[in-house]
C-alpha cells in the first residue's frame, strides 16, 4: 500500500529513518513530505508510535494530470470508496488555471459518484479526503491520523514558546543518543526531556485519538493487535532537564507526570549548568531566541556565557541545538547543520561537539 506522511520540511530524511524502523520501504522523498509503501495494516502502526511525522495518509492515485477533467477520471478509476461523510483538502503548488477549490468540487463530485453511501459534510466529516497538486501530479488520498502528530495530548501546561514535539523527537535523533546522560538545560515545559524518555522507553502516542477509527473499513481488533504488540523498554534513562525560571520547572514536572515520563527536574541558569550536573554526554536544548522573549543583545550574551560554561565544564559532550543564530558556530565543532522551516521562522538544528 502507498503511504505519505508530512513532516516538518529540513527533518524528511530522520522521518524516513524513523518509519524504515518502523516497516515502511521504497521511499521518495518531497520538500516536508515522504512517499513510501507498508503493508495494509502499517497506519495503525504509524500513528501509535512515529514521533517525527505530522500525519499518516493512505494514498489511493499518484498520477500525472493535464486538466480538471484528469484528476475526475483518475479519482473514478481508483480504490478509494468508504462509507460515512466526507471532506475534501487540496494542497496545490505550481501555476493552474484552477484553484484548489475547483479540485475539491471535482473529486468531491466524483466520489460521490463512485460511492453510493457517502454525502459531504464540511465540519467535522468522518473521511478527510486529501490531495496534493504538485505541478502535474496529482495524489489523492484520506487522512489517517486527524490533528497532527505533534500534538502528543501529554503537555497539561503550556509554556509561551515551546518546541514543537516533532521537532524535539527529531533532535533527540540527531543526537544519536542511546545511553548516558542527556541533559536540556533550557527545558522549558519539559518537551525535549520527555520526548527523549518516550524515545528510550518506546512509549507510542497513547494520549490521544486517531482519525482512522472513523473510516469504515477500520478494523478494531487489528488495531487492539497493534496496540498489544509495542513493547515498553525496561530499565530507566538518565534525562534532567533545568530552568532559570520556577514556574516553567513546576509546568514542566506537571507535564513530566501525565506523560508517564522519569525525568529530573530544577531550577538552575544554563551558564552555571555544573552546579546542577556533570559527566554529561548529550545536551539536547531549545534556547530562548531573543525573538519573541527578550531582546538580541542579552541572548547573545546569554549564548557567550553559556557557551563559556560548556567550555569550562562540558568538554567532549555532543550537544545538538535549535536556534535562528549563529553564534555557537563560532564557539563549537560543528558536526552537522540543517535548516528547518519552523512556523515562519527559519531555524538552524546544530550537532556540536564541546
Ligand atoms: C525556548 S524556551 C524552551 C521551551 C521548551 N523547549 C519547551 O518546549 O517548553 C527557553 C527557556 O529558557 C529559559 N531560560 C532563559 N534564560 C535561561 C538561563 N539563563 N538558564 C536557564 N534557562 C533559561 C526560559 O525560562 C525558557 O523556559
Amino acid at each position: 500500500m502507498l503511504y505519505l506522511s508530512t513532516t516538518m520540511k529540513g527533518l524528511e530524511d530522520i522521518a524516513m529513518n524513523e518509519l524504515k524502523t518502523l516497516g515502511a520501504k521504497d521511499f521518495k522523498i518531497m520538500e516536508g513530505k515522504i512517499i513510501y509503501h507498508g503493508n495494509e495494516h502499517f497506519f495503525y502502526r504509524a500513528n501509535y508510535l512515529a514521533k517525527t511525522i505530522n500525519r499518516v495518509v493512505i494514498i489511493f492515485s499518484m498520477e500525472n494530470f493535464e486538466n480538471l477533467k484528469d484528476i475526475k477520471r483518475i479519482v473514478l478509476n481508483s480504490d478509494l470508496c468508504f462509507k460515512g461523510t466526507f471532506g475534501v483538502t487540496t494542497e496545490r503548488h505550481g501555476k493552474h488555471n484552477f484553484t484548489s477549490i475547483d479540485v475539491n468540487a471535482i473529486i468531491g463530485e466524483a466520489l460521490l459518484q463512485k460511492c453510493p453511501d457517502t454525502k459531504v459534510k464540511l465540519d467535522d466529516p468522518d473521511v478527510r479526503v486529501l490531495a496534493w497538486i504538485l505541478d502535474s501530479l496529482f495524489l489523492l488520498g484520506i487522512d489517517t491520523t486527524g490533528i497532527s502528530l505533534h500534538r502528543r495530548g501529554y503537555r497539561i501546561k503550556k509554556h509561551p514558546t515551546s518546541l514543537n514535539s516533532v521537532i524535539a523527537a527529531s533532535m533527540i535523533r540527531i543526537s544519536g543518543w542511546r545511553k548516558g546522560i542527556l541533559v536540556d538545560p533550557f527545558c522549558g515545559s519539559g518537551t525535549i526531556p520527555i520526548e527523549a524518555y518516550h524515545a528510550f522507553k518506546g512509549i507510542p502516542n497513547m494520549w490521544r485519538d486517531f482519525a482512522f477509527k472513523r473510516i469504515s473499513f477500520f478494523d478494531e481488533e487489528r488495531w487492539e493487535k497493534t496496540k498489544r504488540s509495542v513493547k515498553i523498554k525496561r530499565g530507566e534513562p538518565d534525562v534532567y532537564g533545568f530552568d532559570s525560571e520556577k514556574k516553567y520547572i513546576q509546568n514542566a514536572m506537571e507535564n513530566v507526570s501525565r506523560a508517564n515520563a522519569k525525568i529530573i527536574c530544577g531550577k538552575g541558569r544554563a551558564e552555571e549548568l555544573h552546579k546542577n550536573i556533570r559527566n554529561v554526554d548529550y545536551i539536547v536544548t531549545n534556547p530562548p531566541y531573543g525573538l519573541r522573549m527578550g531582546n538580541r543583545k542579552k541572548i547573545f550574551k546569554l549564548y557567550e556565557d553559556f557557551a563559556r560554561e560548556l567550555e569550562e565544564n562540558f568538554s567532549g559532550t555532543i550537544m545538538v541545538v535549535i536556534t535562528p543564530h549563529k553564534k555557537f558556530e563560532y564557539y563549537f565543532d560543528v558536526l552537522e547543520m540543517r535548516n528547518v522551516l519552523y512556523g515562519e521562522l527559519k531555524a538552524r538544528i546544530y550537532k556540536l561537539k564541546i
